[in-house]
């Protein structure tokens, strides 16, 4: 007996071993030599597996990309053509059961029925909204004395202020008052440095979930933080929770929905779900508590970087305080900006980019022509939006300063260029449904704030390049004072 089991195990041994072999040998040379993708110039690690991405993104360099081609042309192709979502990307903008945006069929639907509400000129009726919750902000600051106090915390009460207000007619309870986010905009920055890397490594995911014990030691070697995060995608960790309560208490208020007269955006959702009945009450909800989701970091970051740059260089706040106390009102995002603050905005939130890693999309079911390679069905292509964003071709020489003047030059040619190829908001083919929501706040928040305010601004040690640009980030850790005029 003992005999016939120590041969059984010999066996399996030998075929564990020639397996082991065959992967450690036949995998490296089939993707070097015979993989379609093979012939890709870029380096060999990169050809082998995803660590030469991951590594790149846990550095805080997702914009140093393999290999590098006409970024123009690619950028046409892949956003212009309807190429679907990758799991990552479909992952990090649904709900946790995968949501309406994971099924492309159900996607167009919904983006299709809701984009009226969506449109610059709709949402230009909830202007009087954000003027009053503006209101209410500076009468709490001016409350603040000049005190000093943190940017991105004050900056992410000021947005969700704004995104109830617009969305459901509601206020985040107390927040402003107290003055206090319960660190909520810090917990989905952390949630966003894991995501950046694990969303990279699907079957790491899935033994992490298996075995969360495990989590601690990955984190750990990854360089990845280890505390607490916001437990997902979506609403603020800790008032998310009362929001949506006070999101549904808003939807069982209305009766007789109208899009016309809408009071807030869920009343015209309401309305189309009425109109449209295949849009139906579930979708209505989730595109509303979407608004918040991920408009709140997204809005709050952008924030924070256009403060920090505007009041990093004294001329440039004279001029844009100047601007905003004068009788013009500068927008913040005019087709062409025509105003140093305008020129401001655009600039920061280049140089900031809120999302830094490829935006990614698979090729379609008959593979896809680029560039005189071929890619076959389901590669992940993409284009990373802030490397378009340090482009010398696209923006000079200078395209890693922060000069707001090249959006007010008078080269309508090089304006156009700038504005075709920014991927702030995305590939054209998906692009932010939310970003004319997040221009309305912008532009409204920014004149406020300097037209009442003499703004003194402290960036945290190491200036700008002190946070790592990974999938989402903003940058943390810099001090404010609102001192009353
Ligand atoms: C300054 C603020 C914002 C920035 C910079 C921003 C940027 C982006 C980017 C880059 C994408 C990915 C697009 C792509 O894959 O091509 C995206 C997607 C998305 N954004 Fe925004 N966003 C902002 C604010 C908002 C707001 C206020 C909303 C609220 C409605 C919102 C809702 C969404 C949604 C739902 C998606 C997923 C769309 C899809 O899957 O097709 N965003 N955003």
């Amino acid at each position: 007996m003992a005999l016939i089991s120590d041969t059984a195990s010999t066996e399996w041994v030998t075929i564990f071993i020639t397996c082991a072999f065959l992967i450690i040998l036949v995998v490296p040379i089939y993707r070097l030599l015979f993989h379609p993708l093979a012939a890709l110039p870029g380096p060999k690690l990169a050809a082998l597996s995803s660590w030469w991405q991951i590594r790149k993104i846990i550095a805080g360099k997702p914009y140093e990309l393999a290999f590098t081609t006409d970024m123009v042309q690619s950028m046409n192709i892949i956003f212009l053509m309807k190429l679907n979502l990758t799991d990552f990307s479909a992952e990090s903008s649904a709900s946790q059961d995968k949501g309406p945006w994971y099924d492309m069929m159900r996607y167009q639907l919904i983006r299709r029925s809701a984009g009226p509400a969506f449109t610059a000129s709709n949402l230009k009726r909830f202007k009087p909204k954000v003027i009053e919750v503006m209101q209410r902000v500076c009468e709490r600051l001016h409350r603040l004395n000049g005190e000093e106090v943190d940017t991105s915390e004050w900056m992410h009460i000021i947005v969700l202020e704004c995104l109830t207000s617009i969305t459901w007619s509601g206020s985040p309870e107390d927040i402003l008052e107290q003055g206090h986010n319960y660190g909520d905009l810090e917990l989905n920055l952390t949630f966003w440095r894991r995501t950046s890397v694990l969303g990279h490594l699907p079957t790491l995911c899935v033994l992490l979930d298996v075995m969360p014990m495990l989590r601690k030691y990955v984190f750990q070697i990854l360089g990845l933080p280890t505390s607490y995060s916001s437990q997902g995608i979506g609403l603020p960790a800790h008032v998310g929770p009362s929001l949506f309560k006070q999101l549904l208490h808003r939807i069982s208020s209305i009766e007789n929905p109208s899009f016309e007269n809408g009071r807030d955006l869920i009343e015209q959702l309401l309305a189309i779900h009425i109109d449209k009945p295949k849009f139906n009450l579930d979708y209505a909800r989730g595109i509303a508590g979407s608004c918040v989701a991920a408009g709140h970091d997204t809005t709050g970051s952008s924030l924070v970087s256009i403060l920090c740059r505007i009041c990093a260089s004294p001329d440039l706040q004279r001029r844009v305080e100047q601007e905003c106390r004068g009788e013009r009102v500068p927008v913040g995002f005019e087709d062409r900006p025509s105003t140093i603050t305008s020129a401001c905005v655009r600039e920061a939130m280049r140089l900031h980019h809120v999302t830094n890693i490829s935006l990614p999309r698979v090729a379609p079911r008959d593979g896809l022509q680029l560039h005189g390679y071929f890619f076959p069905e389901g590669t992940v292509l993409g284009c990373n939006p802030t490397t378009f964003a340090r482009n010398t071709d696209l923006f000079g020489p200078d395209a890693r300063e922060f000069k707001p003047e090249r959006w007010l030059s008078d080269d309508e040619d090089q304006i156009k260029t700038m504005e075709r190829y920014s991927l702030l908001f995305g590939g054209q083919s998906r692009s932010c449904p939310g970003q004319n929501l997040a221009k309305l706040i912008i532009s409204s928040v920014v004149p406020h704030l300097f037209r009442n305010f003499d703004i003194h601004v402290k960036v945290p040690k190491g200036g700008f390049d002190n946070y790592p640009p990974q999938f989402w980030t903003m940058l943390s850790g810099s001090k404010i004072r609102f001192v009353p005029r």
